[in-house]
């Protein structure tokens, strides 16, 4: 059964009668560009088949009804007329922040009954969260007739995100689940929010390991991280990071303290890798793809200080077995969670059976390995 089928069949154990309609979110890993959405940069992240489906009916009052199957089967209720956050169930502020920013464009949004369930791992990075509220807006969307596109529903998500769940991501994770093609990845340029798709070689996959190193502190170093990189741009008198070049950054440098320098030199640099990746992808060039991953990953460990020494192992034993024949990374914010590698078809077992010989050794701790495909985004036409 998939996953569709599931939320309907949980919708009729639930609420003893057929849902409407069945809706679809995925979530994403991203390829290459991180820490540079919140920067007005570039990202080259794809939308995988591992997502959000939420079965759904529409209300003739004003209520919203959540069944939530993977989070202890709990179940919210709430007034459109007053939406309140709620500090017990963290879950449903998903559903109440989507739809609190939802009714702000859209004031005829009525109530619905809803069943949830997802297969993106929780918490690694792979954002089950931008998925769930993605698949929110387009049940809604769906149920009342909207007319929103798939960027207005990325806003309407990180704006949830931002003013209402308190975590101050980038659009990312929203727009890439809202808009992904299958087969591609799809290079994002988050200022003027327009896409480009990048072409996944033939026969190749994304191998996406997760570290399983419990992420602490993700939500302060995140922010701590945003407010540098906002510092430096201040410091120039830029909108954002994206205005800036390496030269520009180094002629400053004494003005600067190390850490934001190499805050800044980091999301400067990945811009341009990001940028170069994407014309890699399209040109089928597998080993520069490979080079600008791993100085991607090198990046992020010693200038931007996210990635962990467990993460870190993960890329090294990965690398030693695909070479240039493929790229490796960390994906997403970091402080544990995924790495990712694009990897050949014939090369999976392999890396699957280095990481078993190798990662529980290195680490004392035991990795999760999903071969994903690169599909369509819920808003995607
Ligand atoms: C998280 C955020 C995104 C992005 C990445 C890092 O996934 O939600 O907006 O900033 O981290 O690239």
């Amino acid at each position: 059964m998939n996953l569709k089928q599931q939320a309907s069949q949980h919708f009729q154990q639930q609420f003893s009668t057929p849902c409407d309609i069945v809706c679809y979110a995925p979530g994403r890993v991203n390829v290459i560009g991180d820490h540079t959405d919140y920067n007005d940069g570039f990202v080259l992240p794809a939308a995988i088949n591992y997502g959000t489906a939420i079965a759904a009916s529409k209300r003739d009052d004003n209520q919203v009804l959540v069944y939530a199957h993977d989070c202890d089967q709990q179940t919210s209720q709430f007034s459109l007329d007053d939406i309140q956050f709620d500090q017990n169930m963290m879950w449903s502020n998903y559903v109440r922040g989507t739809i609190a920013m939802l009714q702000n464009k859209f004031p005829e949004v009525g109530g619905a009954t809803l069943a949830v369930t997802g297969n993106v791992p929780q918490g690694a990075g792979l954002s089950s969260s931008a998925s769930f509220e993605i698949a929110i807006l387009k049940t809604f969307a769906s149920l009342y007739e909207l007319p929103l596109d798939g960027i207005q529903a990325a806003l309407l998500g990180q704006q949830a995100e931002n003013q209402f769940v308190g975590c101050n991501c980038g659009i990312m994770d929203q727009l890439i689940s809202a808009m992904g093609q299958e087969s591609n990845a799809m290079l994002l340029d988050c200022r003027a929010l327009t896409f480009e798709d990048a072409p996944i070689p033939a026969g190749f996959s994304f191998v996406i390991v997760n570290s399983n190193v419990k992420r602490g502190l993700v939500d302060s170093e995140y922010n701590l991280r945003r407010e540098q990189c906002e510092a430096v741009a201040k410091h120039f008198g830029v909108k954002a990071l994206r205005d800036l070049t390496l030269e520009q950054l180094q002629s400053e440098q004494a003005n600067l303290s190390d850490v934001e320098y190499r805050r800044a030199r980091h999301v400067i640099s990945e811009n341009d890798r990001t940028l170069a990746v994407l014309e890699a992808l399209k040109g089928n060039d597998i080993a520069t793809m490979s080079e600008l991953m791993m100085a991607s990953h090198m990046s992020l460990k010693d200038d931007f200080e996210v990635t962990t020494p467990q993460m870190d192992a993960l890329v090294e034993i990965i690398a030693e077995v695909i070479g240039q024949q493929g790229g490796t990374r960390m994906t997403g914010g970091g402080f544990g969670g995924c790495v990712v590698a694009l990897a050949p078809d014939e090369l999976v077992e392999p890396i699957k059976a280095a990481i078993s010989a190798q990662y529980e050794q290195r680490s004392g701790l035991v990795a999760n390995v999903y071969v994903c495909t690169a599909e369509q985004g819920a808003f995607r036409v």
